[in-house]
């Protein structure tokens, strides 16, 4: 029997998910917490394919498992099944530094709006939520205060506690990426209660310490064998890397390309433009030009199971896990937080 129920909104390929839910079934294999989702929202048609290929009847302790819904803004939020648990990765563009950064003015900042209506409506035990390190320095350009405080009032003001949100990186967690992603959690006033948290300080022993050392990691370890030629670089890419990197560096404009080997303990953060030239994270071959990583390997390096079935398309799995979130981190996060998700 599942010990609690949960949704999983803007869920890109259901990074968030994994960690709270165990499948044993023919093809996919992974061992989470033992929750059962009940609703899923993902816009993007291409990742909603990835999805239902790797979660849809594929375990009998499934029994609900509600078509993607495409976009959860325009639903009522009374017509969102009850859970214990609401997980969100809410678009990160205009948070990020690369974005526009317009915050709640961009359209995708409503998204949060839509977030909390459900919160306030469906009152789930507890909210977990990731986004960009940028979040934290963005500003409300109306209001000119921290868009961060306008979300954790919000859901403090749907009858939450909400600790100050926490910053990890997936190199502590066992992946050997540098990868930076924030988490905001909200737990209900009265769970909160019976668990005796009333102030940040409260809290902090149930966020999840590093789990490894950072200089054990290899990248090798996360590489495939026998990789096709067709993965190593073309001079002429090769050599447009060179040239970028010697211009940007007159420029003072960052290092353009990142190299790594197979004995390095992490790689650049993996991107959703990863697809394009493969700058970020080039793996240095020896009498050869460098070649770029394999959807599968960019899916290790988050933390996907070796078992998960990538979209046939190349360019849309280094998208779709380019977009996820480490998975290990939310492992160390979801077994720290189970004690607030059920009374069985
Ligand atoms: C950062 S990604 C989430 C990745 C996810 N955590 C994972 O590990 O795969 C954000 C996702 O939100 C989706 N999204 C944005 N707006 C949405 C909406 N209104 N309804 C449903 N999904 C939405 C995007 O298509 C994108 O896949």
């Amino acid at each position: 029997m599942p010990k609690f129920d949960f949704i999983d909104l803007c869920a890109g390929i259901g990074g968030l998910r994994i960690p709270f839910e165990t499948r044993t079934g023919k093809g996919v294999d992974w061992k989470g917490l033992n929750g059962r989702c009940v609703f899923t929202s993902e816009k993007d048609e291409n990742a909603c394919k990835t999805y239902a290929q790797n979660f849809k009847g594929k375990s009998s302790a499934e029994k609900i498992f509600h078509e993607i819904d495409r976009d959860f803004t325009v639903l009522d939020p009374n017509t969102i099944p009850n859970h214990d648990l609401l997980l969100a990765g809410f678009p990160c563009q205009p948070f990020s530094h690369a974005g526009k950064r317009q915050g709640f003015k961009d359209e995708r900042g409503s998204v949060f709006a839509a977030i909390a209506s459900i919160v306030r409506v469906k009152q789930p035990r507890v909210v977990l939520l990731e986004n960009v390190r940028g979040l934290l320095s963005l500003k409300n350009l109306d209001s000119g205060t921290l868009v961060i405080e306008e979300i954790l009032q919000e859901l403090e003001s749907c009858g939450y506690f909400v600790p100050k949100p926490r910053l990890f990186n997936a190199r502590d967690y066992g992946l050997p990426q540098n990868r930076v992603r924030l988490f905001i959690l909200a737990i209900r006033n009265d769970i909160a209660k019976k668990n005796n948290l009333a102030k940040n300080a409260d809290f902090e022993t149930y966020w999840p310490n590093p789990t490894c050392d950072r200089g054990s990691l290899r990248v090798g370890d996360f590489l495939e064998r026998n990789v096709p030629i067709s993965y190593t670089i073309s001079d002429k890419l090769w050599k447009g890397h060179l040239e970028r990197r010697v211009k940007n560096r007159s420029m003072g404009k960052g290092f353009g390309y990142q190299a790594f080997e197979r004995s390095s303990s992490y790689v650049a953060t993996i991107s959703a433009r990863y697809y394009k030239d493969g700058a970020e994270a080039l793996l240095l071959q020896k009498n050869k030009n460098p070649r770029k990583l394999t959807p599968r390997e960019t899916g290790n390096l988050q933390g996907f199971p070796r078992n998960f079935i990538l979209s046939e398309s190349k360019v849309q799995a280094y998208k779709q896990f380019g977009n996820a979130v480490p998975i290990n981190v939310v492992h160390a996060i979801a077994k720290k937080i189970e004690v607030f998700l059920s009374n069985k």
